[in-house]
């Protein structure tokens, strides 16, 4: 259905996006039982608390450098063959920290998987690195530091996941200073699990040119004019929100009453095999669900390229194939 539109991502967390097929093929090859979070081929969990669990146990299952530029390529190369032309993946060298393998060759097999994609198909790709809130505030300024000191061209944006009902944003406000000090573009989950005082809070404390979801700013009308008023990005993610119950249906979704009252709005898959969904998917779902135009897509698609974490010469680039 929308086979022919060009498409852009900016909001992929890399291990949510890994197939469950490889997901399996790895926990296999390290001997490591997911039997509780991976069933008859689709991932198992039943709230926002239990799907985080089920997302740290699926990532240990990819511990190796190769394992990341695996997993990186098999997404990218997914992408590019729907027609999509830039990807933003959200990264964690904390956890590649965590499972032992260090943040830097976490970091190098993903560069390593962008490389190859790029190669094979064209795709362009940037990363960035996100704390987890649920990690506290001192990892997630570890984060930052890593990010501010990697010295990885790719590493282009900041971005705060996790549970969002863990402290509120100024317990992270540190954080976003480093990686703002060292000019990383700014994105941070809000208005997803939390209500509009999320996405407000964001506003005051960091006020970031990217929201990751934010669509219940829509709870107030008043948050509304304010995001179109600066012209925030949120970084939509419908398919993602009905898996979580955000909002019980696409008909009951705010996407389209964001972009009527003038907010900048872009679709992504969020972590798609988790939510049984793909970037496909939320471009066809923007014409099916929501009754965009091609021509409204492609809109949203440049709304992409304007607000990606890319040097100017990549985004003209980048804007003159839409
Ligand atoms: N980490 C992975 N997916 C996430 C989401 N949808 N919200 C917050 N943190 C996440
Ligand atoms: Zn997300």
């Amino acid at each position: 259905m929308t086979s022919h539109l060009k498409k852009v991502e900016l909001h992929c967390h890399l291990e949510g996006a890994a197939p469950p097929a490889l997901t399996l093929a790895q926990a296999r090859k390290y001997n490591i039982d997911v039997s509780e979070y991976l069933k008859d081929g689709t991932y198992v969990w039943h709230d926002f608390a239990s799907f985080l669990e089920c997302y740290d146990k699926i990532s240990e299952v990819y511990k190796s450098a190769e394992d990341y530029a695996l997993l990186t390529e098999t997404y990218l190369a997914e992408l590019a063959d729907v027609g999509t032309i830039y990807s933003e993946l959200i990264v964690s060298p904390d956890h590649g920290k965590r499972i032992g393998l260090g943040a830097d060759a976490y970091i190098d097999g993903v560069c390593e998987g962008i490389r190859r994609a790029r190669e094979t198909s064209g795709i362009e790709a940037r990363l960035i690195v996100t704390g987890e809130r649920h990690f506290g505030p001192d990892s997630v300024v570890g984060a930052a530091e890593y990010a501010a000191k990697a010295q990885k061209p790719l590493i282009t944006g900041f971005n705060l996941a996790g549970e969002e009902r863990m402290g509120r944003v100024a317990d992270y406000a540190r954080a976003f200073d480093i990686a703002r000090d060292i000019g990383l573009g700014l994105t941070i989950h809000a208005g997803e699990v939390c209500g509009a005082f999320s996405v407000a809070d964001a506003l005051d404390v960091v006020r970031p040119a990217r929201i990751g979801h934010g669509v219940r700013a829509i709870e107030d009308s008043a948050l509304v004019s304010r995001l179109a008023d600066l012209g925030t990005v949120l970084e939509v993610c419908p398919g993602s929100n009905i898996a979580l119950k955000v909002f019980p249906d696409f008909a009951s979704h705010p996407l389209r009453k964001l972009k009527e009252a003038g907010v900048r709005v872009t679709i992504s898959s969020d972590d798609p095999p988790f939510f049984h969904t793909s970037l496909k998917r939320e471009y066809d779902l923007a014409a099916s669900a929501f009754g965009f135009s091609d021509a409204e897509i492609d809109q949203l698609t440049r709304t992409g390229i304007e607000a990606a974490f890319v040097d100017e010469e990549t985004r003209q680039a980048l804007l003159a194939r839409i």
